[in-house]
């Protein structure tokens, strides 16, 4: 059991939850009660604490979104607390109390979160500096071999992210059968609405520098890019999975990959490997059938 606290500076307007206007109070209740389903006791003033600390900082509670919305932020809003986002004081957010709250099922709970999302808006329950935020704290601490750092972003929003997905259907045009050009239009223009897209790349001169410097692993340094590749990939998705945002993985490489070079002005040494367009979620996602896990892990003790 952990209990939630908010920093000092934050204030709140009243003791009385009948103080407060009756959106407020409901989210606070909602929030209070998604707290004790993660094992977290937050009192009913520090809910209202961290509903007004969103507020300040653009966070969208919603109570007739889904919980599951709120929590997300919440989880984001307390882990940027933590780290002293929040700004004067916040260092004391998070206090453990009894036994330890296990980080890891903070993490595997966000794992579960995360899902294919396509049915995306172009808003946003998040700004954009915190999405930029998101994605360079994935960039640097995503792992690479020989710590190489080989993993290249370009983030686009508004116009540029239009732009993409407009060279994606040209280029699409040119070899989808026009009978069939209908449902692949409908699945760009789909992408297209969300709030922007990243488009992440290798560095391929870095990898060859490996290759050259260490022969023995010269195979590997390739499969091992990519493999570094869907790690930042999938860090990002979850990140963005815990504050509410939509993404999926999209791979219309290398149908794409000289205009966008050409688009962006992007080295020719970047590779692109995947687009992952991100917005709002609308829809829920699709169902997902899991194989018995039984099967699929062995384990000897
Ligand atoms: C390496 C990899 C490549 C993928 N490529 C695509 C893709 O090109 N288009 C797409 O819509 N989804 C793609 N996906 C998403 C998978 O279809 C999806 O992760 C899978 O069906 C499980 O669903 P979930 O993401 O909701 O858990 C890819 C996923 C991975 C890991």
């Amino acid at each position: 059991m952990i209990t939630a606290v908010v920093p000092r500076h934050i204030k709140y307007s009243g003791k009385h939850s009948a103080q407060y206007p009756s959106g407020i109070s409901q989210s606070a209740l909602c929030l209070k009660r998604l707290f004790l389903d993660l094992d977290c006791a937050v009192s009913i003033p520090t809910a209202h604490r961290i509903l007004q600390y969103g507020s300040k900082n653009r966070y969208k509670f919603d109570t007739r979104k889904t919980a599951t919305n709120i929590l997300y932020c919440t989880i984001f809003l307390l882990s940027n607390l933590k780290d002293g986002v929040g700004g004067r004081g916040s260092s004391s957010i998070l206090k453990k109390r009894g036994k330890v709250m296990e980080k890891e099922n903070c993490f595997l709970r966000a794992v579960k979160q995360r899902r294919t999302r396509y049915a995306l808006t172009d808003k946003s329950p998040i700004g954009d500096d915190k999405i930029k935020e998101i994605i360079r704290v994935a960039l640097a601490h995503a792992p690479s071999a020989f710590n190489s750092q080989s993993a290249r972003l370009a983030v686009l929003f508004g116009k540029y992210h239009k732009k993409f997905w407009q060279i994606t259907k040209d280029a699409l045009r040119k070899i989808v059968s026009a009978e069939n050009f209908a449902d692949t239009e409908k699945k760009i223009d789909s992408f297209s609405a969300a709030r922007g897209t990243i488009l992440f790349f290798e560095d391929w001169g870095t990898v060859e520098g490996l290759q050259g410097k260490f022969p023995t692993y010269k195979d590997n340094f390739p499969l091992w890019a990519y493999q570094s590749n869907g790690m930042l990939e999938f860090i990002i998705w979850t990140a963005f999975a815990e504050v509410g945002l939509g993404a999926s993985l999209q791979h219309y490489n290398p149908l794409v990959d000289e205009q966008v070079r050409r688009e962006y002005g992007l080295p020719s040494s970047w590779k692109l490997i995947a687009q992952m367009p991100f917005g709002e979620p609308f829809a829920p996602p699709e169902n997902k059938d899991f194989l018995p896990i039984d099967e699929r892990v062995k384990v000897w003790e």
